[in-house]
């Protein structure tokens, strides 16, 4: 059972505003901000090197704090500034040749498809979208359908940046597996909210981002490969960290995700991204998971009853994210009046998942993403200020 008094009484933005903005960038716990800075303030006296040395099992307990809550091995674990880097490090390192096929859900992340684009300008690959059922989702029998030979990775996005859908990932990667398929999966909205198991899901790689349901720091992030694909992979930026420099004509990259990694990156980050997950993992994800789902149920409940509000989520089982409109409103414009009231949403426009935006006709919305940290009071809160415009 959550301790929400507890839980809020150590995060400093709670005494601030209403923070509907978690699958933008979520508030930290007291204790991620303390290991950062208590290493920043270390830093500066005793020196970048020398710190990073000192601190180094603590620097290293950031990846098996990961690997534990995905269930993957800690040398499966490479750490990014971003999702998006962390996605792109894998998807630029496959090689395609022209008419290989890439699968991807009709709720693609902006920048993956974009990356799609690139390849297919570049390479010739062939971008082909799985269709989504009634509901919204990803259809797995379609995508049966469509496995063939030509088929080189299937990726999709677990949870889209613009609504309340899960897509079923765990399907997709008893699909993949069958026809031997790379399956990359962009879980940035999903850790930290959903409890994920890579082995039960089955993917080759994942991609998620700390700032989000993570609640880590800015400029944080991570890529899970496994451990029978990465020996194949080969980075397309490498130094002196990621592989080692043997002789005049060899090198040898090395073993494990850590052929993806650079040598600089702040430590101080590091350490507040192991503490969020450690901290994640203390509270106990199922747990977490149900008070989100909890509440954004009671949020699109009461969305439903006001007139003139719309909400926009598809899919089955909905998360945390939700997304509505209001008649007569601009989106942007509506998020603007409720920050003024103190409550903190994001706008979502149609290119961050353009293919489900024009398929929907949607324009832009206002997306309220709920974490396990709000209460029914702030949802209510929300409510009353809609219902009073
Ligand atoms: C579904 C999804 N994938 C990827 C990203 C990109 O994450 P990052 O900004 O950390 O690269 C986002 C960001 O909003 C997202 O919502």
């Amino acid at each position: 059972m959550l301790d929400i008094t507890k839980i809020r009484s150590s995060i400093p933005g709670c005494n601030h505003h209403i923070h509907f903005n978690n699958a933008g960038s979520s508030l930290p716990d007291q204790s991620v901000i303390d290991a950062i800075t208590k290493y920043m303030n270390e830093e500066a006296i005793i020196g970048g090197y020398e710190l990073m040395n000192k601190h180094a099992d603590a620097l290293e307990q950031t990846y098996h704090s990961i690997a534990k809550m995905i269930g993957a091995q800690r040398n499966e674990i490479a750490l990014f500034q971003s999702a998006t880097a962390a996605w792109a490090a894998v998807f630029n390192a496959l090689s395609f040749k022209p008419g290989d096929e890439v699968l991807c859900s009709e709720a693609e992340y902006a920048s993956n498809y974009l990356n799609f684009l690139r390849k297919q300008k570049k390479e010739g690959i062939v971008i082909k979208v799985v269709p989504s059922d009634e509901d919204g989702c990803l259809d797995p029998l379609l995508l049966e359908e469509m496995m063939n030979p030509k088929v080189k990775l299937i990726a999709i996005t677990h949870v889209p940046s613009n609504g309340g859908l899960i897509n079923p990932v765990s399907e997709v990667g008893a699909i993949a597996k069958k026809h031997n398929c790379l399956y990359l999966l962009d879980a940035c909205q999903a850790v930290g909210q959903i409890p994920i198991d890579v082995k039960n899901i089955d993917c080759d790689f994942l991609a998620v981002t700390g700032r989000k349901y993570l609640r880590a720091p800015r400029g944080t992030g991570f890529l899970f490969i496994k451990s029978s694909v990465v020996e194949e992979m080969d980075p397309t930026v490498l130094d002196s960290y990621a592989a080692n420099w043997l002789s005049k004509s060899e090198y040898k990259l090395e073993p494990g995700a850590k052929r993806f990694e650079l040598f600089e990156t702040n430590k101080s980050l590091q350490l507040g991204l192991g503490a969020a997950v450690d901290y994640y993992l203390a509270q106990g994800p199922k747990e977490c998971y149900l008070r989100i789902r909890k509440l954004a149920k009671r949020l699109r409940n009461g969305l439903a009853e006001i007139d003139g509000v719309t909400c926009a989520d598809i899919g089955r089982e909905k998360c945390g994210i939700v997304t509505f409109r209001k008649e007569n409103w601009d989106s942007n414009k509506l998020k603007e009046f409720l920050f003024d009231k103190g409550i903190y949403t994001s706008t979502i426009f149609p290119t961050a998942a353009l293919i489900d935006a024009q398929k929907r006709g949607l324009k832009s919305l206002v997306r309220a993403s709920v974490h396990y940290f709000n209460t029914e009071k702030e949802v209510d809160q929300l409510l009353t200020v809609l219902k009073s415009m």
